[in-house]
């Protein structure tokens, strides 16, 4: 074992060598005796690392953990530990009814308690999948366990006809080429299947890739980790090395809270935009934050995020997968860009206990299609924009996907570069839209703005990822592709819409958006950051006071014990959408 653990230091001896309490240790022993762990393992001082399992068949992107588990034990065990894997609340994120981002929150209060309540002196997090990510640093955060967090990694690339397909960017292709009558619904199976190709995660940058390149860039995972694809070697290889250093890291005592600072949440937002990343990230950071006890206010996005340019160039942004990511050099390559421009805090610890100056400083890009030089992107100011107006305190635009057909349209007036006006067209949750979206009579124009609500974290309930709307069957038919959209809900990381999204307060807390009316006519101006329903003070507070009197915005009934009692306490997605009330545990292993 590794001579530097000290074994009276370590959180287990609580329960399995505890002269002062003898009959309990009695008891813990036998039992997990039971499963082929001898008396003198237990009592031998060998630190006990958990290995928080996310993989399942409910959860096919982690599915792969399964196996890598066996490496991670591997690890673990020749680093001198002793390895227990445990199951975590699956979260499949195209899987789950109403919605995966109900179960972020449920994921990460069971593994609070599993962190917090059994003998483990360090842990092992499997992520990968969306929400299964920020679940497992969000609990490892309120715990403060030495924790390292291990990629399922993305799938291999997706092909179709010689082309690139990648997961959740083809399906919003696809679908709206069915609407047009372009393929019928046997050749759009076909296509979007081909963008699954194997085990691991969505291989576009969407939500998935983003989060697990965040938790790289935030010190939690090895250098390099993140886009070794799913089925590769290294990936293997990486396993094995993560069991390792977890033993490693419970000798040193390196903790959550020791990662988890302020410089490297921003470095975290300045790999986001250059890597053009997630808009569901914010969210994500915000409770990881928030359970760690770092303030992150959405402004910081923009802040300091916003001027970074694009230099990751894969879908839905750009035109690459996950495996041109790895060999192109990953996370590294990209810090090293940054940190060449004075954009990364090259002082954050990282899991391996050196910076992330000292991993990362002279990692050269292997591809510079696919990686972009800083000098020579594929977009300046790429970061996100946050907005505020009478229809809510804040909501966040992704403008590294703002089409070209949509700059034309919507940004070409060269008085007042950024503004548009529009006719609101509202849908009061994702069932209203897909039953009326192509109905002639809603009367949508290429001059709507279309918005949804009942969507968020209160209203959906989790909030969906429904506000990318496509435009009805007939405009698609005309070639508008895109229509403005604006909502309390979020959007795939996958999409590419240039929609406004993530608002905060939702509808179902009384936001602005509850007083806006179909045919409203709306200013959205991006350069001023404004989004506001053109009516007065007073039609406003009216509104309210109507919307008032009737009991508030009316969203549908819960159909689980969990839906309501997340309803309950959970805030918005501004500040992370987490549970109220639970950001106050902190670091309660140390309590
Ligand atoms: Fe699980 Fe994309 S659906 S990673
Ligand atoms: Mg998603």
């Amino acid at each position: 074992m590794n001579d530097s653990v000290k074994p009276e230091g370590l959180r287990s001896r609580a329960w399995f060598d505890n002269p002062d309490n003898a009959d309990m240790t009695a008891l813990y022993l036998e039992r997990y005796m039971n499963f082929g762990l001898s008396l003198e393992e237990l009592q031998s001082g060998k630190p006990i690392i958990g290995i928080a399992q996310t993989g399942s068949d409910l959860s096919p992107c982690n599915r792969h953990h399964i196996v890598l588990a066996e490496r991670v034990r591997e690890g673990i065990r020749e680093a001198g530990g002793i390895a227990i894997e445990f199951p975590v609340h699956p979260i499949q994120e195209t899987g789950k009814r109403p919605t995966a981002a109900l179960d972020r929150n449920l994921s990460y209060l069971g593994l609070v308690e599993v962190l917090y309540g059994y003998p483990l002196d360090g842990v092992v997090l499997t992520i990968g999948c969306d929400k299964t990510t920020p679940a497992a640093l969000m609990a490892a955060a309120t715990v403060n366990i030495p924790a390292i967090a291990l990629s399922v990694g993305p799938m291999l690339n997706g092909h179709f006809k010689g082309q690139r397909t990648g997961s959740g960017t083809i399906v919003w292709k696809a679908r709206e080429m069915l609407a047009a009558g372009e393929i019928d619904y046997k050749e759009f199976i076909k296509l979007v299947a081909s963008s699954a190709p194997s085990t691991g995660y969505c291989n576009t940058m969407g939500t998935a890739t983003t989060m697990n390149s965040l938790t790289e860039a935030l010190g939690m995972s090895l250098p390099g980790s993140a886009a070794i694809p799913a089925p590769y070697r290294d990936r293997q290889e990486c396993a094995y090395l993560t069991g390792k250093r977890i033993v490693e890291m419970v000798a040193e005592d390196l903790k959550p809270s020791d990662i988890l600072t302020r410089e490297a949440f921003e470095n975290a937002i300045c790999v986001n935009s250059a890597i053009g990343g997630s808009t569901n990230a914010p969210i994500h950071l915000a409770a990881i934050a928030r359970h760690i006890g770092v303030d992150l206010p959405i402004g910081e996005w923009e802040r300091l995020g916003h001027e970074i340019p694009l230099l990751v160039n894969l879908q839905p942004a750009g035109e690459y997968l996950g495996e041109d990511y790895y060999r192109a050099g990953g996370v590294p390559a990209v810090v090293a860009q940054l940190i060449r421009n004075g954009l990364i805090r090259e002082a954050a610890i990282t899991v391996n206990g050196k910076t992330i100056g000292e991993n990362c400083a002279d990692v050269e890009i292997e591809d510079e299609r696919v990686i972009r030089p800083y000098a020579d992107p594929l977009m300046e100011n790429a970061g996100f924009i946050v907005l505020s107006g009478n229809l809510f305190d804040s909501a966040i635009m992704k403008t590294c996907v703002i089409s070209k057909e949509f700059r034309d349209r919507y940004l070409s007036n060269p008085d007042d570069p950024g503004a548009f006006e529009g006719s609101a067209v509202v849908f009061d949750g994702p069932e209203e839209y897909h039953a009326k979206i192509d109905n002639k009579s809603v009367n949508i124009t290429a001059n709507t703005i279309l918005f949804i609500r009942g969507a968020g974290p209160i209203g959906y309930p989790g909030s969906a990822e429904v506000v990318n709307m496509r435009p009805p069957a007939y405009l698609l038919e005309e070639g508008v592709h895109a229509l403005p959209c604006v909502g309390d809900g979020r959007q795939s990381g996958t999409s590419g819409s240039p929609s406004i999204l993530n608002a905060s307060p939702e509808a179902a807390a009384m936001g602005g958006l509850a007083l806006l009316r179909t045919g409203d006519r709306v200013r959205i101006d991006l350069r001023k950051r404004t989004a506001d329903i053109l009516i007065s003070e007073d039609e406003l507070s009216s509104r309210r006071q109507q919307l008032e009197n009737a009991g508030g915005y009316a969203y549908p009934d819960s159909q689980t014990p969990w839906q309501e009692i997340q309803r309950n306490i959970v805030g918005q997605m501004s500040s992370g959408a987490i549970l109220e009330g639970a950001e106050k545990y902190q670091r309660i292993a140390q309590t």
